[in-house]
């Protein structure tokens, strides 16, 4: 039994706490089917989300099988299943991959026998068996909600919230997906709670919840509600509703309350007595419940959907196939410069000062070409990787956040996610970095340490990629993630320091942020002697140590992905 006993939930709305649910009573017995209806915005999203524990309630209480949720501790993610307004599959895969993923993310299988057969039985049971190897971007709209059933069939939840099912959908498609509700209501004593503003095909509910402004109007069997607002046609129900304040038709209903309840009751015993309805026994009922796989079998299931969804995409592909081949290929164009000889002083005195001071301008002049073109090819690809990084992770979570809240809502565990997250995004990153720095140390020898500027090459890029994949958490959309990673990447350059100096007033506030001057300077410092001088000699910034460069960059990592797992933890639905 799921009861809610006077439950509001309130928004804080210029100082002021705005009610959008309020008041509302109801109890809901095992295997029932109840619609929840209302004019658009009455709230009754609202109240699924409060239900579901997404909302925290802010006054009354909530029961499930009599434990009160906000004391007990919510729902069980195996308990129940959300169907949300919004599609929570991914395009590129098929039907059955969907579905596959979902049972592996929710339930721990003892081996792939239990897994296939669970998978089949829940496609069999929505009608998607047919279907089963058809890509989710070219599903119709009924067999899209059908998915997104069946993705939260997979563990068998004792309470089934739709938030809008059938909104959108024709009338046949529509009919069929409230049959389909009804029937999985009928199994195992589940509750199926649908939210809908269609007034259509009502009869097939075992009660109508009408909400109006947050209130409860009514609740009782579907064919008392035209004698209850006492018009002919259903369809007058939304205009009966706005003529009169939610107040009056809530005090309205609470005189009436226990003879509808009554009537429900007496409904009800009589689907028991005739066998239409099966209630099993909520003990029994209690110790079949289902485990969540392990966090390495989340992050096994994870990391292979992300890179089928990777291949699958082949715009995707194609971009980072260009990135790659062409970033490295720009800087090489410019590495004949920096291949050009110094000359060095000679050991012999000058006699002639004439001589002397000629010398020293053909070093200096050397050093100066050389130098600069060093310093600029070394910054070039230093920029390039960071700029890679913010395209690698920018949209990662943001773009995908409300199927992530979903799959978390699920069982899904964040560390799970982002330790995926990470998995996918290195191989990334120590591919573009690794190849950048061998194809560059090819048509022109890295002169110094080729390993310490590779490991430079791969840190700066680790960071960017971390740095945005913490902005892509914590933002709200993924526009606003991919604008900031973009400025930051942006300012990386003059920040830098190694085009222009700063006023050292703002250098010392800014520097410890730029993750492009930490690895263009630990690049620098990893010259050889002569070629370092050069470049010192025409730049007016000065260089870090070898250890502080690779500690900050590794700081910047660090503080990224704690920032990064803050944010995933972090609830963000709508
Ligand atoms: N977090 C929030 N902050 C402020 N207002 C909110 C919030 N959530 C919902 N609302 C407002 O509360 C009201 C109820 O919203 P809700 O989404 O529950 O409506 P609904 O009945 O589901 O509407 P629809 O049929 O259009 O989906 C709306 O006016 C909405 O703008
Ligand atoms: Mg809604």
């Amino acid at each position: 039994m799921l009861e809610l006993q006077e439950v509001g939930f309130n928004i804080r709305k210029n100082g002021e706490d705005v009610p959008l649910i309020d008041q509302v009573s109801v109890r809901v017995p095992r295997g029932h089917f109840m619609a929840i209806v209302g004019p658009s915005g009455c709230g009754k999203t609202t109240l699924l989300k409060t239900i579901a524990g997404l909302n925290p309630e802010s006054s009354g209480a909530l029961f499930w099988e009599g434990r009160n949720l906000s004391i007990d501790g919510d729902f069980m993610p195996s308990e129940i299943g959300y169907v949300p307004q919004f599609s929570i599959a991914y395009d590129p895969l098929t039907v059955d991959e969907s579905v596959e993923a979902a049972t592996r993310l929710r339930v721990r299988s003892q081996d792939t026998a239990d897994l296939d057969q669970r998978i089949d039985r829940v496609l069999e049971e929505t009608g998607l068996t047919p279907i089963s190897d058809r890509q989710v971007k070219v599903l119709s709209g009924g067999q899209k909600r059908r998915l997104g059933l069946a993705m939260e069939l997979v563990s068998d939840p004792k309470i089934l919230l739709c938030d809008e099912v059938t909104s959108g959908l024709d009338p046949r498609s529509e009919r069929e997906i409230v049959r389909l509700l009804h029937d999985l209501s009928r199994k195992d004593g589940r509750i199926v709670l649908s939210v809908t503003h269609s007034l259509a095909h009502l009869e097939l509910y075992d009660s109508i919840l009408v909400l109006h402004e947050g209130r409860v109007a009514f609740h009782g069997p579907p064919e008392q509600l035209n004698h209850y607002f006492s018009v002919a046609d259903t369809e007058e129900v939304y205009p009966r509703l706005a003529a009169q304040t939610s107040e009056r038709w809530h005090t309205s209903w609470s005189k009436h309350r226990e003879s509808y309840e009554q009537m429900l009751a007496k409904k009800r015993a009589a689907l028991i007595f005739s066998g239409v309805l099966q209630v099993p026994d909520e003990t029994a009922s209690a110790t079949e419940d289902v485990h969540l796989p392990s966090f390495f079998s989340q992050f096994a299931t994870l990391v292979s959907r992300r890179w089928r969804i990777f291949f699958r995409d082949r715009g995707q592909v194609l971009l980072q196939l260009a990135i790659i081949l062409i970033f490295p290929i720009l800087v090489t164009i410019f590495s004949d410069k920096a291949s050009g000889n110094i000359r060095r002083y000679s050991d012999t005195k000058q006699s002639d000062v004439f001589a002397a001071i000629q010398e020293q301008q053909s070093v200096r002049s050397d050093q100066a070409k050389v130098g600069s073109a060093i310093s600029g090819i070394i910054m070039f690809q230093v920029v390039l990787l960071s700029l890679m990084g913010s395209n690698n992770s920018a949209r990662e979570i943001a773009g995908e956040r409300p199927i992530y809240e979903k799959e978390k809502f699920g069982g899904l565990r964040p560390s799970a996610y982002l330790a995926s997250k990470v998995a996918f995004l290195a191989c990334l990153v120590i591919g573009q970095s690794l190849w950048m720095a061998f194809f560059v140390n090819f048509f022109g020898s890295f002169r110094g340490d080729f390993i310490q500027h590779a490991c430079f090459l791969l840190l700066v890029n680790a960071a960017m990629t971390t740095i945005c994949l913490a902005i892509s958490s914590l933002m709200r959309t993924a526009e606003q993630a991919s604008l900031l990673s973009i400025y930051l990447v942006g300012f990386q350059l003059p920040l830098s320091g190694s085009v222009l100096a700063l006023p050292e007033y703002i250098e010392v506030f800014t520097r410890p942020f730029i993750s492009a001057y930490w690895a263009w300077s630990g690049s620098v410092n990893a010259l050889q002697t002569q070629v370092n001088d050069a470049v010192k000699s025409v730049i007016d910034t000065s260089l870090s140590s070898h250890q502080s460069c690779l500690y900050t960059l590794g700081a910047h990592i660090g503080v990224a992905l704690i920032a990064a797992w803050a944010g995933a933890r972090r609830p963000q639905w709508d």
